[in-house]
């Protein structure tokens, strides 16, 4: 574990990049899908939900062999299901890129050294060891002002067994939250902080391009494609919330963290071989990495991002996922019929 304290070279070091600048990012790929997916789906040998909320695998679909209709509607599958997987992809480096470019702008982690993408290594270590964050639940660079959205990560070599991935859906997270308990969560900021992991990484002989930033990003935020509500949660990055006192903000953390930490209906552990890709919606899933147990050199995989909007909330326009499944099944009645349709479709 390398400690976040402000050492002598810490202190003396210069990032050599600016700051980013907030930008909006071209409209979401996911708007363009057909929503029945017929195009995706139809390709596909067999189409499994992982569990029920989170996690879909799709068989028998090369990456690589996409057209632009099936990319659209696997950013709207994503969007829905938080991730998808796939195994034994053929896809080269060279396409993940271009893939990724499909759906945004490249996102750069400030510790990213190649540009278009981060080489993702074992991890060894004990998850409950003091300071070990970086095996802690996480989406990846939250701090940012457009934190990334659509994430691919593809495993070049896996060991037989260990450093599986566990991914939990943020939509079901704040559903499950009591009414009372999600409006209060509506009103409120975390603020997401780089700070630990720039001075980490400095430690560990990393050199990030980028100063630390602290952000505030909203605790209940709206998916711009499904408008479904989800929890904006990072135990790895988020230092406060801005709107509470010391005390309460501390005490609401261990809360979301222990409602994250028991949330094993929400969540999908992805056990890797080579080849198996898992693509994710970084605005609605936290993941983490299993460390220890396993040869680390026996794990390396390829992750590419684009930027996602800045993270925002809009109470008048996105629901709950009940509040979603309950309208839909009154406006269907109850033979079926849709007796009213409402601009906030499931799909839209
Ligand atoms: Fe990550």
């Amino acid at each position: 574990m390398v400690s976040p304290t402000l050492t002598p070279t810490v202190l003396a070091y210069t990032p050599p990049d600016p700051p980013l600048k907030e930008f909006t990012p071209a409209r979401d790929r996911a708007f363009f899908a057909d929503p029945k997916k017929n195009s995706l789906l139809s390709q596909a040998s067999a189409v499994e939900e992982v569990t029920p909320h989170i996690g879909t695998e799709l068989k028998g679909v090369q990456l690589s062999s996409l057209t632009d209709a099936q990319k659209d509607e696997l950013a709207l599958l994503i969007a829905e299901r938080g991730v998808v997987f796939f195994r034994d992809q053929d896809i080269t480096l060279d396409q993940q890129h271009e893939l990724a470019s499909y759906y945004g702008i490249q996102d750069r982690d400030p510790n990213q050294q190649d540009p278009k993408h981060v080489t993702i290594i074992g991890r060894d270590g004990n998850v409950r060891a003091y300071g070990q964050y970086s095996a802690e639940y996480h989406s990846d660079h939250s701090y940012e002002l457009n934190p990334p959205s659509y994430t691919l990560l593809r495993m070049v070599k896996t060991p037989p067994s260990g450093g599986d991935t566990i991914f939990t859906s943020q939509t079901a997270l704040y559903d499950t939250l009591s009414p009372t308990f999600q409006k209060l969560g509506e009103g409120l900021h975390a603020i997401h902080s780089s700070e630990r992991s720039y001075i980490s990484s400095i430690n560990g002989g990393g050199a990030p391009h980028r100063a630390p930033i602290a952000t505030a990003h909203p605790l209940v935020r709206t998916h711009p494609v499904t408008r479904l509500k989800s929890l904006n949660y990072n135990p790895s990055f988020i230092e406060r919330i801005e709107e509470l006192n010391r005390q309460e903000s501390h005490h609401l953390l261990a809360f979301l963290r222990e409602h994250l930490l028991n949330a094993s209906d929400l969540t999908v552990r992805w056990k890797w071989t080579p080849g198996a890709v898992a693509f994710w919606d970084n605005r609605i899933v936290v993941h983490r990495a299993v460390p220890g147990g396993y040869d680390v050199s026996l794990r390396e995989g390829k992750r590419t991002a684009v930027y996602g909007e800045r993270p925002f909330f809009d109470p008048e326009n996105s629901e709950s996922l009940t509040k979603r499944k309950e309208r839909l099944q009154k406006e269907r009645g109850v033979n079926g019929i849709v007796h009213k349709t409402k601009d906030v479709a499931l799909n839209n």
